[in-house]
């Protein structure tokens, strides 16, 4: 099979500069200019007939279907989590799947630096204040919100994006830091001297004025923050998510801030996205992004374009550099 004759399916609207390679190397591709879900029987239908599918953390790969008879050979998925792919199964289907790591980090980083300042500092209450012109002005205990220099950062997975959120937050902010994390990450890598490691999610929860997570979603994780943790947080303390909105009970979460149990929230995934509970939409002391921590243009461009570097190595016959599965 040639490149000209490959069929290739991109499930969602790519970053201009990445379609355009796609378009140049691959004339077959199918692209989806308006960005409308593929949904099950269109997946279903793409493994079916194309050679290869390049979907994302919006469409949903269970098992099922990577039964029966699938033309599809390789999946490349355009993002680092792949909770959404049923990796084994596709391995058990012969098929190869790939993702995007390292090229995101920096930007999701900083959107957890972003949720944190955000949070802390009653940004979103701020912003919807002025909005709505409700604002009467200056005063002495106008939204007094929390300190974040020098407060002590929990990290509960120490990869690459823990680690680049704890050196922000460390040599940007004089913040101690303490993580978990199964593995024991080599300390050059994480960059943030005393880091300290501990042997349970607990003891960081109960250490910390700010949680960061930073695990992947499904299998253990999934609703690894829960009432009996969060209950083990300080009540001053903040948690924030920008990995996977699975791993947070969200039901307890609503219920922990409702009564206190801790300050607040930062959220930029959601278990169920892009549904958000009303009763959590509600909460002023919920900071609520739409899944932006690798929204910046460089990234979603170097997003795409490991994508291509993925598939051009299976194509060529060499490992793919982030295989997963
Ligand atoms: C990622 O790369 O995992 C982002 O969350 C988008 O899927």
């Amino acid at each position: 099979m040639t490149a000209e004759s490959l069929r290739v399916v991109v499930t969602r609207r790519w970053p201009e500069e990445v379609q355009a390679e796609l378009r140049a190397r691959f004339p077959a591709v199918e692209l989806n200019s308006d960005d409308t879900p593929y949904g099950t029987e269109r997946l279903r239908a793409a493994l079916r007939e194309a050679d290869v599918v390049l979907p994302t953390v919006s469409d949903r790969l269970p098992a099922e279907l990577f039964e029966g008879d699938l033309r599809t050979r390789f999946v490349g998925n355009f993002g680092v989590g792949y909770n959404h792919i049923d990796v084994d199964a596709a391995g058990r289907a012969g098929v190869v799947v790939t993702n995007t790591p390292g090229v995101l980090t920096d930007a999701t980083a900083d959107t957890a630096m972003t949720l944190m300042l955000m949070v802390a500092r009653r940004a979103g209450e701020g912003e919807r204040e002025v909005r709505a012109g409700r604002w009467t002005g200056w005063r002495p205990t106008h939204l007094m919100g929390s300190e974040v220099t020098g407060r002590t950062l929990g990290v509960l997975g120490m990869g690459r994006i823990g680690a680049a959120v704890a050196r922000r937050a460390h040599h940007g902010f004089g913040m101690p830091v303490v993580y978990f994390d199964p593995q024991e990450p080599d300390a050059a890598t994480v960059g943030v001297p005393d880091a300290r490691r501990v042997e349970t999610v607990e003891e960081v929860l109960e250490a910390s004025d700010f949680v960061t997570l930073h695990m992947p979603g499904g299998a253990d994780n999934t609703r690894l923050i829960d009432e009996a943790r969060l209950a083990r947080m300080r009540p001053g303390a903040f948690l924030i998510n920008t990995a996977r909105g699975d791993v947070v009970d969200t039901a307890a979460l609503i219920a922990a801030l409702e009564k206190g149990t801790i300050a607040g929230a930062g959220l930029d995934v959601y278990d169920g996205e892009p549904d958000v509970p009303a009763a959590l939409r509600e909460l002023p002391n919920a900071v609520l992004l739409p899944h932006l921590g690798s929204a910046t243009r460089p990234t979603r461009v170097a997003m795409g374009m490991l994508v291509l570097e993925n598939l051009t190595a299976f194509l060529d016959g060499r490992p793919p550099p982030c295989r997963v599965a």
